[in-house]
């Protein structure tokens, strides 16, 4: 178990490095697996999902490795496995996508249903209907996904919701499949356009990521290549919000402001200063926030795994905002913990009504999820006091050395706990390949 303690109060100053992309590294970890012979992937953070997708991606049978300059080897030629782990797959969701992979590499894959979610019910009755739809027999037994097919063939297929997790599914299924695929009202995130610009680099041919309809004319094989994954939009805007709820100024690196054009027009509408550069935002927040009206959305709407932060900077603002959370069912659990801190909140079936307040007070918390526990240290870098982050190991699963960053920035947080970090991620990763290469 981990604690952060933050001590709030510290304006946040100076610059801080944004990592790469949780979400898009997991689907391009899954999608290397695809070609025969050995990719290497650069700016992959170390995030414990990272390490768990490739835990799950070498229990199937890849090659999976880091060398000393942190970069990620991953080599599908030995994939021959199509049944992962129940221990390894319930550990994230994420890891549904290895049946796209396996389906399309091995013809079967026999993949655990993802269980419950902290933030609402999450099925992937889309992705089984999809994978139906591209000719595979799949039968549901035993709490897992059992699915076959001799050759997936190209389908016409509509993505209910414009689901991230279903389009990226399809895409890797289709990439192998027989003749074209056609997926309608596809997810228009960025990483599933650095997904689909990683997998064309590897010989697919995928038109038309980042709008509603992607083409996916499938492909015998694929190569390996070498690929540097896109910065993490959602761990800049966390970033971007810390520093307005501590009144600080900073600048962040090696992101893509265009990725970030709602939040960075919320924020603007809040009173945050915001500059762009090519590859960097500079935020300057001297002044109280002022209360703004989000409702989250698919891409490019407003992401609601920004929804916990922006509650959070809500609850010190100038006023009464309202925030409305349309993809997940129940992503306001954490709002007890804020209330514990003095936060004026009311949830009322899919919003929040957040009368701002003068000042948090520092109080023991709990984080009953990753983005949930983001909205907590934010709250605690802007609270009078000290604040105890419990279950800070939650962090981890999407923000890489938080609380280094954050000490950077000279906010005032201690990390509780044996070993930790990227370090000893990275060495418990390496020992266990070199027992497994053994
Ligand atoms: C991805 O989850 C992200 N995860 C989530 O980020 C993110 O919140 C979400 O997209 C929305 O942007 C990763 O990329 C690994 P969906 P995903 O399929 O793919 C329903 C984070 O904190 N649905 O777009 O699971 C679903 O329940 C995580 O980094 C079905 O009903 O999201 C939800 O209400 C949290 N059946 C909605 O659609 C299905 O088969 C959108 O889900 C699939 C989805």
């Amino acid at each position: 178990m981990a604690k952060l303690v933050v001590r709030g109060g510290n304006p946040l100053r100076g610059d801080v490095a944004v990592s790469g992309s949780k979400n898009s590294a997991l689907g391009i970890l899954a999608a290397a697996a695809m070609a025969d012979g050995e990719s290497v992937l650069d700016n992959v953070p170390s995030h414990t999902d990272v390490f768990t997708m490739c835990r799950i991606l070498r229990e199937l049978g890849a090659r999976v490795y880091i060398d000393d300059d942190h970069r990620f080897h991953i080599d599908g030629s030995g994939l021959s496995k199509t049944k992962p782990s129940y221990d390894l797959v319930r550990k994230m969701r994420a890891s549904f996508y290895v049946a796209g992979v396996l389906l399309a590499r091995l013809g079967e894959a026999e993949v655990p249903l993802p269980g419950g979610c902290a933030i609402g019910s999450r099925p992937v009755d889309y992705h089984i209907k999809g994978f139906e739809q591209l000719g595979a027999e799949v039968a549901i037994e035993y709490g897992y996904m059992k699915a076959r097919s001799n050759r997936l063939q190209g389908a016409k297929i509509y993505v209910n919701r414009a689901s991230v997790g279903t389009t990226v599914n399809l895409i890797l299924a289709a990439t192998l499949s027989k003749g074209v695929t056609i997926l309608e009202n596809a997810a228009k995130e960025p990483e599933i356009v650095d997904l689909s610009i990683f997998l064309n680099a590897m010989g697919a041919n995928i038109r038309g990521a980042g709008t509603e309809v992607i083409k996916i004319q499938g492909v015998e094989r694929l190569h390996p290549i070498e690929y540097g994954i896109i910065a993490d939009r959602i761990e800049c805007a966390t970033f971007m919000i810390a520093v307005g709820a501590s009144r600080g100024e900073a600048t962040l690196h090696n992101v893509v402001p265009e990725h970030l054009r709602t939040p960075i027009a919320k924020l603007t509408e809040a009173g945050l200063h915001i500059e762009e550069g090519d590859t960097e935002i500079l935020v300057r927040a001297h002044k109280k926030p002022r209360a703004v009206d989000v409702e989250t959305a698919v891409y490019p709407g407003f992401p609601t795994d920004v929804q916990q932060p922006f509650v959070a900077l809500m609850s010190v603002a100038e006023g009464t905002s309202i925030v409305r959370e349309t993809v997940f069912s129940d992503r306001f659990r954490y709002v007890d913990e804020l209330r514990r801190m003095g936060a004026d909140i009311k949830v009322e079936q899919d919003s929040a009504i957040i009368r701002g307040v003068e000042t948090l007070t520092g109080a023991p918390v709990e984080v009953p999820d990753l983005r949930a526990g983001a909205a907590l240290v934010v709250a605690a870098l802007a609270a009078d006091g000290e604040t105890e982050v419990h279950n800070s190991e939650i962090l981890e699963r999407g923000y890489e050395r938080l609380g280094d960053k954050l000490a950077a920035l000279g906010a005032d947080v201690v990390l509780e706990e044996t070993v930790t970090g990227r370090e000893m991620r990275v060495e418990e990763f390496r020992r266990s390949v070199e027992v497994e290469s053994t």
